[in-house]
């Protein structure tokens, strides 16, 4: 049982001045809070992000320290971890995200984001985890209990309905109750109520006319009334705009990306309001309990101080972690004919079948072509706040050549061209994040555009050309394009899902010369393949952290089989999804969430979309067999269902000649309801590993909650007795198995 300090708290607050009170309400460096030297209390140290402990900053300035100690462990993105379908390694990239922190020496890391992926083309959605709720669950849990028992706050992030970047400074959310409360919260009340966050960042956008930063309906009523959150709300950086407002609500700590920290709405203009009359003490008392609950809870204070973790980075402990994640986040979209894995035999040297007239053999080593960009592009430094200074990124072209060894002869081709591309280190991206609104405002039909066209043109058709002559006589080709960080990033939304830098057509050139190209697209979210059908092989990887080249070359090579499953759809192309026809994404000024609870695949499923790859979808190298199928009520005499649980179980065999494993995943459906509802939804799912021949019983229990919906009325979810539908099976398109549940 955590001790509570409540008592301790409650005396330190009553010792604070005003003055000393406000020192800690706000930002007095850019990650860092004031310290109250004469009472032993430290300033709250923060860091981003997601994929790693980022690099440090001075107080004052957004170009970086340039110091030598803060490389760090590069980790794989949410998206991929939660590709992994496997909380085990949610929980395994929490503690090593936790340990670098708190080896750094922080107290707060900036992370996990877990903002639903509404849309194909919101930038910052490869930090995100799902557009599935359930899934989002699943894996946030495991990860902030990992961060936190290194002693270092989770700061789960962004409360709510955060899920554009376009205008997001300013942008108003409107979204239905139901909707809200099935799709957009229950993660965020995963984090708060079962692993128990000790922090929690509020989003920039709007939500119903009011900034989340003073929404009283997110931060009051629901998060410290509902959901009885009793940890820090840190507003994002810059998303604080009023004093007495924000004063008011339960938001406690404003951050910002301005150097003017004493004139944050929570530095003077705060003392001021509350020396006028304006703003009460005992609202600040309220924030500085909640701060100095979560320095406890952190032993940045009291008694158990010396028994506070200290940490440790880049350890090799670390290292094999990420890979293990990386390694279960690939995932393989298609393989006709065998094309995967590429086999030792395929790679041995040739040598001549018959001796020549004077008896001699001779041998020929294979050869490799590897083509594209993304093969030897490093992608840490880059993508907003979660940029990371990687101590190592191992690309895929490294890990190949690591693992291929010196007995082929590989080639490599850039394949295509990226004009201006600035090194990551040369462009400072959140100096300038709050004025980042307009983009790309060049005139097109400028003399110095149609030049640059040209230019874009000729190289691209050049370094094709190249590719394509490589590739013709080679024994393996294999293509490593995708996205980067210009595309998939914090400020900006992507205009379009197309694959950039002419992509597409180097693919199809490719698969003329040679239709057993392999291609890897590495990306944060998803791309049209206009060329799906023409390629036999097509393999998956998020940003999936230092370890990402070992991880493929692993998977390719077939020393490990694919286990990772899509964790959003991958529509065919943009204009199928329900905001591209709705209009409801982008916009600058007021979205509306018109398609409700129908996100993602509970959008396809109703309308009959057919996706390139379904949600829940992924091969392996070998085959399993998912099937006696059993569902069991137990508890249901009980009226209100409270007690109630679902047992559902099926046994998994792998019926192939290779280790590997399934993710048996569980849908529930409720035919006959007062409101629509999905075709089905993901209640629960079980990753198991198997080895040829085995058999494994599978167990899933669902609660009640799981048949529930958001009843308006009643304000609160409730499951209407009747029967239910629950579905099992290995992808959310591929559901044999089905049995009946009365409740
Ligand atoms: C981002 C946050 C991040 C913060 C601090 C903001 O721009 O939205 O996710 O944690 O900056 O870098």
């Amino acid at each position: 049982m955590a001790k509570n300090y409540e008592n301790e708290i409650n005396q330190l607050t009553a010792k604070l001045t005003l003055e000393e009170k406000i020192i800690m309400l706000h930002g007095c460096g850019l990650f860092r809070t004031g310290e109250v030297d004469r009472l032993g209390i430290p300033s709250i140290r923060m860091s981003d992000g997601p994929m790693g402990v980022r690099q440090e900053f001075p107080d004052a300035n957004w170009i970086p320290c340039g110091l030598s100690d803060d490389y760090v462990s590069y980790l794989p993105s949410n998206s991929a971890l939660a590709a992994t379908w496997n909380p085990e390694r949610a929980y395994a990239g929490g503690q090593v995200l936790g340990e670098e922190a708190r080896g750094r020496g922080k107290d707060v890391i900036l992370a996990p984001g877990i903002n639903i992926k509404r849309d194909p083309l919101c930038g910052r959605n490869f930090e995100y985890m799902s557009e599935d709720p359930c899934l989002i669950e699943s894996m946030v849990v495991p990860f902030i209990k990992g961060v936190q028992e290194n002693d270092v706050a989770a700061c789960v992030k962004h409360f709510a309905v955060n899920n554009q970047e376009t205008e997001r400074l300013a942008v108003d959310t409107l979204v239905d109750e139901r909707t809200l409360r099935e799709i957009y919260l229950p993660g965020f009340k995963a984090a708060v109520q079962e692993a128990g966050s000790y922090s929690l960042m509020n989003a920039y956008n709007k939500f119903r006319g009011v900034f989340c930063s003073e929404s009283k309906e997110l931060l009051d009523d629901i998060l410290r009334e509902e959901w009885g959150y009793d940890g820090t709300i840190i507003s994002d950086w810059g998303a604080v705009h009023s004093t007495k407002e924000t004063a008011e609500s339960s938001m406690d700590i404003e951050m910002s990306v301005t150097y003017n920290f004493d004139d944050y709405y929570f530095a003077k203009p705060l003392l001021e309001a509350v020396k006028k009359g304006e703003v009460a003490e005992a609202d600040l008392d309220k924030k500085i309990k909640n701060i100095l609950r979560m320095m406890y809870r952190l032993k940045m204070l009291g008694e158990e101080a010396p028994e506070r973790k200290c940490g440790a980075y880049n350890t090799y402990e670390h290292q094999q972690k990420t890979l293990q994640t990386a390694k279960e986040a690939i995932v393989l979209l298609k393989n006709e004919d065998k094309v995967l894995p590429i086999t030792k035999e395929r790679l041995a040297i040739e040598k001549t079948s018959t001796p020549d007239a004077d008896g001699l053999f001779s041998a020929r080593k294979k050869k490799i072509a590897v083509i594209g960009i993304n093969a030897s592009y490093q992608h840490a430094g880059g993508g907003g706040s979660a940029e990371i200074k990687a101590f190592y990124e191992i690309s895929p072209l490294l890990g190949l050549r690591q693992q291929m060894g010196g007995n082929v002869r590989m080639e490599y081709a850039r394949g295509y061209y990226i004009p201006g591309k600035k090194d990551v280190n040369e462009v400072n991206w959140q100096e300038a994040s709050l004025e980042r609104r307009v983009m790309g405002v060049e005139d097109p039909d400028s003399e110095e555009q149609k030049a640059l066209r040209k230019e874009i043109e000729e190289n691209r058709a050049r370094l094709r050309e190249e590719a394509v002559n490589l590739a013709k006589d080679a024994d393996e080709v294999i293509f490593v394009g995708g996205l980067n960080h210009d595309y998939d990033t914090e400020g900006r939304d992507r205009d379009d899902m197309r694959l950039p830098y002419g992509q597409d057509e180097l693919i199809e050139a490719l698969l003329d010369v040679n239709p057993n190209t392999i291609v890897v697209i590495v990306a944060g979210s998803p791309v049209e393949m206009p060329w799906a059908d023409r390629a036999k092989a097509i393999v998956w990887s998020y940003f999936s952290g230092m370890e990402t080249g070992n991880a493929l070359a692993e998977i390719l090579l077939g020393k490990v089989s694919p286990s990772a499953k899509l964790p959003e759809t991958f529509p065919v192309r943009y204009t199928d999804t329900v905001t591209y026809k709705n209009e409801e994404f982008g916009k600058t000024d007021v979205v509306e969430y018109k398609e409700g609870v129908f996100v993602g695949y509970r959008y396809y499923e109703k309308e009959q979309v057919k996706p390139a790859f379904a949600f829940g979808y992924g091969l392996s190298y070998t085959s399993f067999d998912i099937k006696d199928l059993q569902v069991k009520a137990v508890g249901n005499a009980d009226s209100n269902l409270k007690d109630t649980v679902v047992t559902v179980t099926a046994t998994v065999t792998n019926t192939g000649d290779m280790a590997g494993a399934e993710v048996v995943q569980c849908y529930v459906a409720d035919p006959e309801c007062s409101v629509v509802r999905p075709v089905k939804e993901l209640r629960g799912y079980a990753k198991v590993f198997l080895n040829p021949g085995e058999t494994k019983t599978v167990t899933i229990d669902l609660p009640a909650q799981a048949f529930a919906f958001y009843d308006v009325e009643k304000k609160d979810f409730t499951v209407e007795a009747g029967s239910f539908v629950v579905y099992v099976g290995n992808a959310s398109d591929n559901c044999k198995l089905q049995a009946e549940v009365v409740l």
